[in-house]
């Protein structure tokens, strides 16, 4: 064994009264409800677990087909199938309790009220903290909240008078000024935010003449849209004083870094699952080499250091 292992750095952050051990977390939608077989996700290394968004009642989701592969991309229109929250409260989320990391509850809603009231059964049960899906660009009744910082902050001020428990809210690419979305969430009790949601994208099928997906638009996810969501983080990490959550185009333990210079307490691996459902634990194991071989005892120490140029004007 050697003198100087990667294993004696420490990963561990707060994001608000929430300790993780480690800032890599999975993204919503990626990894089932987080309960598929834990050997091949290996989940016991995450940080946390966020679950696929649950919504106040089951929903079938959009009609196949779902997914178009793009140029180091995925298109999705998956629509939030689901079970309910009633459903899920009660039969998976306590198999979730036994996987290890914290469970963070991902929640959708058709109205401000929807979100509430799936707050209201959550705080009857255990879970770590609520991600309030208002970014999802796959639904008809548009649940695209974080699109206007006036819905965002009604969706947050509903759910913050129902719990305690450290509320995300997960925003939008797909807005002009992503800061003053999230301003709105935080001046409303939002404890921390999740940046981002897929962006709005689509495809044409050539010889069909008809778009790809039956919805015409989905939301545009993997290493295609990193140094966009790296862009959209760094804006609020530097503007806003909240933990925040990157997520986008996360595949490596060096692109994690990337997101973690620029400001990011923690980070979710989404899309990258899907060829390989161990690559957060892999990214997890990546961080203590890379950070071990900076010569970064503590990655709280090493959050936000992005060195910016003398010429950037702030
Ligand atoms: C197939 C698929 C399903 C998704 N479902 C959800 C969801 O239910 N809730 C949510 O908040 N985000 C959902 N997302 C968005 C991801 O959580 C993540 O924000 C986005 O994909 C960007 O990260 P990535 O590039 O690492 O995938 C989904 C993404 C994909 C690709």
């Amino acid at each position: 064994m050697s003198g100087h292992t990667a294993r004696e750095v420490d990963l561990s952050v707060d994001l608000g009264s929430l300790e993780l051990s480690n800032p890599v977390m999975s993204a919503s939608g990626t990894f089932g409800y987080g309960d598929e077989d834990p050997e091949l996700t290996q989940v016991r290394a995450l940080g946390a677990l966020v679950t696929k968004t649950v919504t106040l009642n089951p929903r079938a989701g959009n009609p196949p087909p779902r997914l178009c592969e793009t140029p180091a991309g995925l298109l999705n229109s998956i629509g939030l199938q689901n079970v309910g929250i009633q459903t899920f409260a009660r039969e998976i989320l306590p198999r979730l309790q036994d996987l290890g990391p914290p469970v963070i509850v991902s929640v959708g809603g058709s109205t401000a009220d929807d979100y509430a009231r799936c707050a209201e059964i959550l705080d009857r049960v255990e879970c770590a903290a609520l991600e309030l899906n208002i970014s999802c660009p796959n639904v008809a009744s548009g649940l695209e909240f974080s699109r206007s910082p006036a819905e965002a902050a009604k969706v947050v001020r509903g759910v913050r008078r129902r719990t305690k428990r450290p509320i995300f809210a997960k925003l939008s690419p797909n807005v002009t000024d992503i800061v003053a979305v999230g301003r709105a969430c935080v001046e409303e009790g939002a404890d921390g935010l999740v940046a981002v949601n897929t962006f709005l994208g689509m495809a044409v099928d050539v010889e069909r003449e008809q778009p790809v997906l039956p919805r015409v638009v989905g939301g545009l996810s993997g290493p295609a849209i990193r140094p966009l969501a790296l862009c959209r983080v760094w804006e609020l990490a530097r503007c806003l004083p909240c933990p925040v959550i990157g997520v986008g185009g996360i595949v490596t333990a060096r692109d994690a870094l990337e997101f973690l210079l620029a400001g990011a307490r923690a980070v979710q691996i989404g899309t990258a699952n899907f060829r390989e459902p161990a690559r957060g634990a892999k990214v997890v194991a990546g961080l203590r080499t890379l950070l071990d071989e900076k010569g970064v005892n503590r990655l709280r120490d090493f959050v936000g250091r992005l060195r910016l140029p003398p010429t950037e004007v702030s």
